[in-house]
């Protein structure tokens, strides 16, 4: 690795966008929005959000997958589709969007933080039992980073005590776990596609993947007003050939983000690599500076490095980790992340009762630890700039 920088010459903010976008893209919707301009069709989800269902399925290995808006309203469908009501409990881990605890509080609800392994940053399955009561109906566990959970502890887990698995996936399209990818695992799964996730569907989207029928029927009807649509085609004339079976609003995909996501799909294995070439670059040349741990991987896993975290121990770099992005930032120009301050912390959670110390390694975990900036479309240069400039604001140059 060459050092010939300067301070400053190469600017690397928080990359917006987590996925590499170009000329297909741009033809893909151009082509949905030239056909609505020609023949008056509806720009709402049809034909290609159908066949980004099936592709997605088949490449997550799940029977049926449902586009949504977000992760956060698959996370809040998932939770109507189970039934979860004031009353239940539902393990989660602390570390997360605050998505995966507020879609359980937005029906009622209530999320049990369960503290995280100290190697992955994944809830530690060896913790569940413990906070496993008569109320307790779920285990949502989420793939931190692009890391899979120990899903098989905790799928035994579930069985034992009779409880459901929702895997946050956000992180993680295309991630494996003992050579199955994430998507079928559980009994459902939601994908995020927002703006800086690994892939994208036009800035917003999500996916619900699941091989139970029913769930899927379920998933389809709450992501559309609660309506159940007739498919008795003979009735098709009359004016009302719908029901309305559900409470819930308007959570459906476009058929832009439709065409995009098509595109992004096909592209996903190829970004995945390089978010592993650069991952495996950094931990190569990180792993050799004091006071800076590079993340671990677990080898029963594919990793997607949807975030780079490494740990900094102030204690033997000899200056605080504050110090150290406020350097990055204003010396170098670039910006860590940090992912995530334990949510039971933010103050919604605190007016409902939950404590500090909760969760003790999750909240050392985010004293310690902060995210590089890692993005499919950085050149190599603009890879040795992070490192030179980590090394540097250390002293390690
Ligand atoms: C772990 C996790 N869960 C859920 C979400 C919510 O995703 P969305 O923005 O698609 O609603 C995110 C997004 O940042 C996330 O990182």
């Amino acid at each position: 690795m060459k050092s010939n920088f300067k301070k400053g010459e190469i600017s690397l903010p928080w990359p917006g966008l987590g996925t590499i976008v170009g000329q297909e893209e741009l033809e893909a919707v151009t082509d949905v929005i030239k056909e609505s301009i020609e023949k008056r069709k509806e720009l709402k989800g049809g034909k290609l959000v159908e066949r980004f269902e099936k592709e997605f399925a088949q490449y997550v290995d799940a029977k049926y997958a449902i586009a949504v808006s977000s992760c956060g309203v698959a996370l809040l469908i998932s939770g109507k589709i189970l039934g979860l009501k004031e009353g239940n409990e539902v393990i989660v881990p602390p570390n997360t969007h605050v998505s995966t605890a507020t879609s359980l509080m937005e029906i009622g609800a209530k999320p049990i933080f369960v503290d995280i392994k100290k190697n992955t940053f994944n809830i530690d399955p060896e913790k569940i039992e413990e906070k496993i009561s008569s109320r307790t109906k779920a285990i949502y566990p989420v793939h931190y980073a692009g890391q899979p959970c120990d899903m098989n502890r905790i799928l035994e887990i579930a069985k034992k005590h009779s409880l459901y698995v929702v895997e946050d996936a956000a992180h993680t399209p295309g991630a494996e776990y003992k050579g199955k990818r994430v998507g079928s695992i559980g009994d459902i799964t939601c994908f995020s596609f927002q703006t800086q996730k690994n892939m994208t569907t036009l800035g917003e989207g999500g996916m619900i993947t699941t091989n139970n029928k029913d769930f899927a029927e379920k998933a389809k009807i709450l992501r559309s007003f609660g309506v159940k649509k007739y498919t008795n085609q003979e009735n098709y004339w009359q004016p009302w050939h719908y029901d309305v079976v559900a409470i819930s609003n308007n959570f459906r995909m476009t058929e832009v983000q439709g065409a995009f996501g098509l595109v992004q799909l096909k592209k996903l294995d190829r970004i995945t690599e390089r978010r592993r070439e650069i991952a495996y670059y950094l931990t190569k040349n990180l792993k050799k500076i004091k006071g800076i741990i590079p993340p671990y991987e677990n080898p029963d896993i594919k990793h997607v490095y949807h975030i780079y975290n490494v740990l900094f121990k102030e204690k033997e770099v000899g200056f605080s980790k504050d110090k150290f992005i406020e350097k990055l930032y204003h010396d170098y120009k670039i910006k860590p992340i940090i992912h995530y301050l334990p949510v039971y912390l933010f103050t919604v959670f605190q007016e409902r009762g939950y404590k500090k110390g909760e969760c003790p390694v999750a909240e050392e975990v985010f004293k310690e630890s902060l995210g590089l900036p890692l993005y499919p479309g950085y050149s190599q240069r603009e890879i040795d700039y992070l490192l030179f400039a980590v090394k540097e604001v250390l002293g390690n140059n």
